[in-house]
């Protein structure tokens, strides 16, 4: 028998799993089909779910009822860090093959990728590392799903691929001429995923995120980077352990002289990738999306300093050199990822940003 997606209520047609009335039937089976997703455990292959993003995904995921199978190599992970409810498989993304008869027995519905080096100082000096580990990471990621798991990918990607913005805000088509070698390896896998979406079918949407920031309600999983290039949690870690902290630069053309970012809630990035993958298993045909994630407004390092010591507490600075590369103002368009997935930012103001990001760094202090 054929399942019942809607109901006919007058002129209107009304789907049966949320009752909304939609003018046409195509809408309400559309809507009965995203509830049905919305309520269905999915079985999500985490690559990289011991990192920082990676791991706070994992958490949320399976706080909501679905199966999370993390691989991860612990180059910059912590396995600590990886919900112990979650399968955790220790192996390098490059061998990915030694690993097929076990990924094969899982009946996974879609990969994340978060895997990658991500130091944009590290990647100009040593950028063998980058081309190894993120480009060849993924192009055996691509080849392992061509040849037997040919399943939705959402992969991270990086508003780093633009380099210097031809306009504000960033969007989606803005040229794009990345400044390091850790932003081309982005838009090289980017380009890479396309072509393999064109030729073999897939599906796979890119996540370019801007300034990934915050940590878990709970304060359990957040950010741990060695060493850590952040500013929110070099900010906070100032602020508690009473430390100098130095700004990079005060004379940009800002209103306060300081650089000015777009800073996106880790948790804001969960609901981003749940609703990017939703979108993929929804579709019919291969299908590559691609969306800049970020929260649409920007904060200038000083407004965020003085934030955190409103906060937490206050701490001494001192201004030093601009950093090579850095732009004064980079902040999203993220019209379309809102029309698209139909997201709504909730974490992503700046007292929930500090303060989820400091009972985590309090938490790692006291350990
Ligand atoms: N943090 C940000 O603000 C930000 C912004 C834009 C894009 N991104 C992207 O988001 C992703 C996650 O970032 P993050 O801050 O959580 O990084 P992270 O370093 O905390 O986590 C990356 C994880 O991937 C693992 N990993 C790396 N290479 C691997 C390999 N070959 N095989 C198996 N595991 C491997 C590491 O061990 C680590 O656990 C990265 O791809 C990064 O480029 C991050």
């Amino acid at each position: 028998m054929q399942n019942v997606k809607f109901r006919r209520t007058g002129h209107k047609y009304e789907c049966v799993k949320c009752l909304k009335s939609y003018f046409t039937k195509d809408e309400a089976v559309s809507c009965y089909d995203h509830c049905d997703l919305l309520t269905s455990k999915l079985t999500m292959l985490v690559i990289g779910g011991a990192g920082y993003i990676g791991s706070v995904f994992s958490k949320t995921m399976i706080n909501l009822g679905h199966k999370v199978i993390v691989l991860d190599n612990l180059s910059r992970g912590h396995f600590e860090q990886v919900d112990k409810r979650a399968i955790f498989i220790k192996e390098n993304l490059l061998n990915i093959e030694n690993i097929k008869d076990q990924l094969l027995n899982e009946n996974i519905d879609i990969i994340y990728h978060f895997a990658a080096f991500a130091q944009v100082g590290e990647s100009v000096k040593e950028p063998h590392l980058y081309y190894e580990n993120n480009v060849e990471g993924v192009r055996r990621l691509l080849e392992f799903m061509r040849i037997y798991l040919n399943i939705p990918l959402v992969f991270s990607s990086s508003c780093a691929i633009f380099g210097v913005p031809d306009q504000l805000p960033l969007h989606e088509e803005c040229s794009k001429n990345p400044l390091s070698p850790y932003g081309t390896t982005k838009l090289i896998c980017e380009m890479m995923i396309k072509d393999y979406v064109h030729a073999y079918d897939m599906k796979a949407s890119m996540l370019r995120y801007f300034n990934a920031c915050g940590a878990s309600l709970d304060g359990l999983t957040g950010e741990k980077h060695d060493p850590e290039t952040h500013l929110i949690p070099n900010l906070i870690n100032a602020s508690l352990k009473k430390e100098t902290v130095t700004i990079n630069g005060n004379n940009f053309p800002t209103n306060d002289g300081t650089c000015i970012r777009d800073y996106i809630h880790v948790l804001d990035l969960a609901d981003a990738h749940l609703l990017a993958g939703f979108k993929l298993l929804k579709t019919k045909n291969k299908v590559f999306d691609y969306f800049n994630l970020g929260s649409g407004s920007g904060y200038s390092n000083l407004e965020i300093l003085e934030t955190v010591k409103s906060e937490i507490g206050d701490f001494s600075y001192v201004f030093g050199p601009r950093r090579e590369g850095d732009v004064p103002a980079l902040f999203a368009d993220n019209t379309k990822i809102k029309k698209e997935l139909k997201i709504e930012f909730k974490y992503s103001d700046l007292k929930t940003i500090i303060n989820t990001a400091m009972l985590w760094h309090k938490k790692l202090l006291h350990k």
